[in-house]
Formats: C-alpha cells, structure tokens, sequence
C-alpha cells in the first residue's frame, strides 16, 4: 500500500434541475461575480437564459468564448476583468475548457503577475478566487479536481496547472440534462478522456481491491452507456452515469493506495494537442491502445491480464499473454466502433515535430521512468510512431 494525499474540497450537487440553488450557493462567496463560458453552446440549450435569471441580484459580468484547449490570452483577458471589477467569485458554466481557464483566472487575480507565469511554475499559485462550475460535457473532471490544462499557442505549449486546495471549484453542478446536446464528436472523445484517466492510474504496478474494483466499473460504465448516449443522446439515464464517473478521473479517488503513475498517454497527447491543437479525447483514444501495447511484456503482463478478463469478460487461461492482447485490441475495438480516430494520420498529424515533442514532455513533465514499463525518449518516439 503506497501512501496517498486525498484533498477535494468541492461540494457536488448533482441531478437534475438542481441549479435552482445556485443563488444560495453563489452568495456564500460574494456578490460580484464573472460568468466564464465558451463559444455558445449553453445560449443554444438555454442555460445561458436560467443563470442570468438565477442571477438577477447579483453584478454579472461576462467573459465568453473561451476555446477548447483554452489558451492563455483568454485567462489573461479574464483576469484583467476580475482585477478592475474586483470581481467575488468566478461561475464557469461549460466543459473543462471553461473550468480549466476559469482555474487560471481565479489565481491569476490574486497574483501580481503575468497568469502564464503561474502554469509554468505552480509552486507560485498560493491563493485564488472562489469558482463555482456548472458542467455541460463529461470528460475532465475538472469540475471536482484542482488542477487545469492550459494552452499557449505563441511557444507551442500545453502544460499543466496544479493547485491542489487552491483551484478546486467550491461548488460544482452537475445535472446530465444540460449534456443532452452534446454532440456524438464530443460524446466519443469524453469517453476516452474518461477511459485514459481511469487507465493511466489502473496500469500500474500495484494495485489493491478497492481501486482496481473502481477504475474496472469506470471502464465498464463508459462502454456501456456511451453506446447508449450516441443512440439516444437525451437518455438521462446513460448521461447520468457518464457525468458521474468522469468527476473521478483526475480527483485521485481513483490512485489510492497504488503505485503513482506518471500519466504516459497525458504527457505525449498533450504535446500532439500543443503543436496541431486537436481535440483531447480523440488524441487519446490513438496513443492509449499504442501505450498499452508498448508497456505489455512478460513482468507486466498480469496488469493487463486483469484488464482483459475483469474489463472485456475475456475467458480466463494460463495464456496470459494472448488474454492480454485480446482486451487491448478490444478497447480499440470499441473506440473504433464508437467512431474514434483510431490514426494521428486520420487527424492529418505527421511526424514532423515528434522530436521537439519527445524532448519537451522529458523537459517539462514529470519523469516516465516510473511508469509500469519505463517510457524514456525512444519510448516516446516508439508510441508516436506506432500511433501514425
Ligand atoms: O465552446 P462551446 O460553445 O461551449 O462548445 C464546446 C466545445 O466546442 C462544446 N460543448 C460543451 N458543452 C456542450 C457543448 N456542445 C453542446 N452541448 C453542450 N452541453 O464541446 C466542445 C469541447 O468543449 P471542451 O470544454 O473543450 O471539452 P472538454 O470538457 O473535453 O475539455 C477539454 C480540455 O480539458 C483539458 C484538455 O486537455 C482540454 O484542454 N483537460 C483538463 C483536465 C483537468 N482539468 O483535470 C484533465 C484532462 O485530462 C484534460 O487534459
Ligand atoms: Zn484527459
């Protein structure tokens, strides 16, 4: 049993039509509030209309189109808002983009500083506004973590923002209706976020009971009811399952007690998303069969037997091996049937950068050395290329 921090201080209302509390909710923190969201999705489900109306007594002020994969101009426009308006508290109503930006806005309000200062050196987040989050697409879990992914085109970087106990939303609501209107190209690739999260924590040395049993019912909750929420995209049921397991993700929950990973698929993705700006999800979905491949071997195998059999209900044998390869061209075998690229080709990425990008995740990410079979720069290249 490996020794584990566990800290989210976020009050999860969850269920439907529950934001009628988001006014009580919203005033522990103040009266002055910025409403962060991205290019339009929650004017189109009407969402928009309930929060200003929920909202009526407080001062609103807005910062919209916050891109997917946000960009550190739209944290730098937010904070600029918060410090003249002296703003209470930030209300992100929208997916992990939103959330994710709204992190660097809160902390970047209290600093006396350029906000990208703050990604590239998280030792300096100490203090931050008060966010509260509304979630309209499962994937991330930033909703119920303290850590946001931001992007800087001018210097092709996409790094990390941790926080622990700083960044974490004080209250997030999660009702699946608002996910009703996501569209099957997000659906798939929250899907795989979800499933990389899960993975990157399970495919590790040692586990135990509880956490293996909890990252397996994940997986399996997300094949499941993504099926059913591409077919009936207005089944509460299945957005409701899918909403819940995703605030696991990258909460910790899921990493108790077991050998600390490195996030091997997390570093290189977020590379590729660095240089050609494509979706997360999709990215994902491609490198992880590609890692799994690259870290099955003899000393690793009965990690990825576990997988095949607990997962995919593979049939039980003393050939390992064989059971091992089945469940990982099984998983790529639902995200192909699922309709996820399955190439970096399909997304029209190339080799072109693969060696600034191998270098930057040695340079800029924690070290691969302690992953279940040790990833060093040929490692990286090796998944790349097998991911072309
Ligand atoms: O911008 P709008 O108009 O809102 O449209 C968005 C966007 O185009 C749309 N969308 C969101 N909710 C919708 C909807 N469309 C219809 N109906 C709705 N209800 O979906 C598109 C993608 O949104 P985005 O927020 O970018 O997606 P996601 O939640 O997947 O977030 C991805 C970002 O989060 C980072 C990723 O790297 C990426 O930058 N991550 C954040 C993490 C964290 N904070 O813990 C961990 C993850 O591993 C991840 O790296
Ligand atoms: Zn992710």
């Amino acid at each position: 049993m490996f020794d584990y921090d566990l800290y989210i201080p976020t009050h999860v209302i969850f269920g439907k039509g529950r934001i009628k509390d988001l006014p009580a909710q919203l005033s522990k923190f103040g009266c002055k509030v910025l409403l962060t969201y991205g290019g339009g999705s929650i004017k189109k489900i009407g969402l928009y209309d309930t929060v200003k109306a929920l909202l009526k007594d407080f001062e609103v002020f807005e910062l919209p189109g916050i891109e997917p994969n946000p960009k550190i101009s739209s944290v730098r426009e937010g904070v600029a808002i918060c410090k003249k308006e002296h703003i209470d508290v930030i209300l992100a109503v929208g997916g992990g983009s939103v959330i994710d930006a709204s992190k660097n806005i809160a902390c970047g309000a209290c600093f006396d500083g350029d906000p990208w200062d703050l990604v590239l050196d998280c030792s300096k987040v100490e203090k931050a506004l008060p966010i509260v989050s509304v979630l309209t697409l499962t994937a991330t879990g930033s909703e119920y973590d303290g850590s946001a992914v931001i992007s800087n085109p001018e210097t092709n970087e996409k790094l990390p923002l941790f926080g622990t106990g700083i960044l974490e939303p004080k209250v997030s609501f999660l009702d699946p209706e608002y996910t009703y209107s996501v569209p099957k190209s997000q659906t798939i690739a929250g899907a795989a976020d979800i499933i990389s999260h899960t993975l990157e924590q399970y495919i590790v040395k040692d586990g135990n009971i509880l956490t293996d049993a909890m990252c397996e019912g994940v997986i399996k909750t997300v094949i499941k009811y993504t099926k059913i929420a591409i077919e009936d995209p207005c089944n509460y049921e299945a957005r409701a399952q899918l909403m819940m397991v995703s605030s696991y993700g990258c909460s910790g929950n899921l990493a108790t007690g077991r050998t600390p990973s490195p996030w091997v698929c997390h570093a290189i993705e977020h590379e590729i998303s660095a240089y050609t700006d494509i979706t997360h999800g999709y990215g994902l979905a491609i490198i992880t069969p590609n890692w799994m491949n690259y870290s099955l071997n003899e000393d690793t195998v009965d990690r990825f037997y576990q997988f095949a059999v607990n997962v995919f209900d593979l049939e039980k044998s003393s050939d390992k091996m064989k059971v091992a390869k089945a469940g990982i061209a099984k998983l790529a075998a639902f995200y192909k049937e699922i309709g996820l690229p399955t190439t970096l080709s399909e997304l029209k990425v190339c080799s072109e950068h693969f060696e600034d990008m191998a270098n930057h995740v040695l340079t800029h990410w924690q070290p691969l050395d302690t992953a279940i079979r040790p990833v060093d720069k040929q490692g990286i290249l090796e998944i790349l290329k097998a991911s072309l």
